[in-house]
């Protein structure tokens, strides 16, 4: 890593960005480097970096003079006006949030997948990384895809409550603490009580469509991300916010090309670096949100084949949303694009 990279994390104070600030001190990123930015309610507010404290600053245009690398960890809507500031300050700026996962201008990168995007020529200074379903899915499907081809995924995904951000984790916490004690729930948030409920809805519906924009957002980026590869498989599927906080957990069939037997289907997942499988169900060992907090490998297991379709596959995937599903994806492209030419 160059030792003057000077990197400017906007939304430190989130779920993504308090993340990102643990992954550049486990790399060992030296904190007068650092630059931790957020919305003017966070000013003065310290974070803890290792031994030392960061000052919080208020994002604008002007924090990124000197500025190498930007990691966004932003809503969408902070994304599109400041990292375009970003990239006209000359930074390099990689975006966690769903502001540029559609524009073809922009490049979709996965590290691990796609990572070769971020070494060869592209328009303008900014990359964006996918969802944390995505990250999962295209995870799980790259080595089946090279073993067997892959034609059409259905996906049901299991959200925690983080996928909302600080005032998603809160508002669980509220509302628990109240049906606990007898006392009605406020929802303000989730469009409905999410303590002990499930909500067939994950963020807002795109306008004039029964899909919600996370479920959109699969189809979408795997297209992109897989189209380069020479295939694009339909994916689609139904996003569930759930009350737990943190991990989402990804129900998966898959119809494979060819006729995929459940051995072979492991012996492919288990060669990926990027997967770790979990699949003894005779132990009760098999993936859990609670065992990916952390981690940053998608766990994958409940592998299961049916004789009268054997060219389907079901599967169960999770995957730690903040950590592996957005904030090593944007420290990892971070560094990487850091390493080009200016
Ligand atoms: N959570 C996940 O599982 C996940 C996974 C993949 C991608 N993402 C994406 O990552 C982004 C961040 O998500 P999150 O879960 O970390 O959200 P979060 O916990 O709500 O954090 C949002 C961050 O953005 C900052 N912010 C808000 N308005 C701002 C403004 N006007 N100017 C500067 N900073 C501002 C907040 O600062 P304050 O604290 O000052 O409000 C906070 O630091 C979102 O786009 C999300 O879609 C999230």
């Amino acid at each position: 890593m160059n030792e003057n990279l000077r990197i400017a994390v906007v939304g430190a104070t989130g779920v993504v960005g308090s993340e990102v600030l643990s992954s550049l001190f486990d790399r060992d990123f030296p904190a007068e480097n650092l630059t931790v930015l957020a919305s003017d309610r966070s000013e003065g507010e310290e974070l803890a970096y290792g031994e030392e404290t960061l000052e919080v600053e208020k994002a604008s245009a002007d924090a990124f003079r000197g500025i190498g690398l930007v990691l966004f960890a932003t809503p969408a809507a902070v994304s599109r006006t400041l990292a375009p500031a970003a990239q006209a300050a000359g930074a390099w700026v990689v975006d966690a949030s769903s502001a540029f996962r559609a524009d073809g201008n922009v490049p979709l990168v996965l590290p691990g997948f796609n990572s070769e995007v971020l070494g060869a020529s592209f328009k303008g200074r900014i990359v964006a990384v996918p969802s944390a379903v995505t990250t999962a899915l295209v995870t799980v499907l790259e080595p089946l895809r090279q073993a067997f081809g892959v034609a059409q995924v259905q996906v049901t995904a299991l959200m925690g409550v983080s996928s909302a951000g600080q005032q998603g984790v809160r508002e669980l916490e509220q509302q628990t603490a109240a049906l606990l004690s007898g006392r009605e729930p406020e929802s303000h948030v989730f469009p409905h009580r999410v303590a002990f409920n499930l909500l067939p809805q994950v963020g807002s519906f795109m306008a004039n469509s029964p899909w919600t924009e996370e479920e959109a957002g699969w189809t979408l980026e795997a297209a992109r991300l897989f189209a380069p590869k020479g295939e694009v498989p339909v994916v689609a599927g139904t996003a569930v916010q759930v009350p737990s906080f943190y991990g989402h957990g990804v129900s998966v069939h898959v119809r494979l090309r060819q006729p995929a037997p459940v051995e072979q289907a492991r012996a492919a997942l288990k060669a990926s670096p990027s997967l770790k499988v979990l699949d003894s169900p005779g132990e009760k060992i098999y993936p859990m949100t609670s065992l990916v907090t952390a981690d940053p490998s998608v766990h994958v297991g409940r592998l299961r084949s049916f004789p009268q379709a054997p060219e389907w596959l079901s599967l169960f995937a999770a995957v730690d949303n903040a950590g592996r599903g957005a904030a090593l994806n944007l420290v990892e492209a971070g560094l990487r694009l850091a390493e080009r030419p200016a």
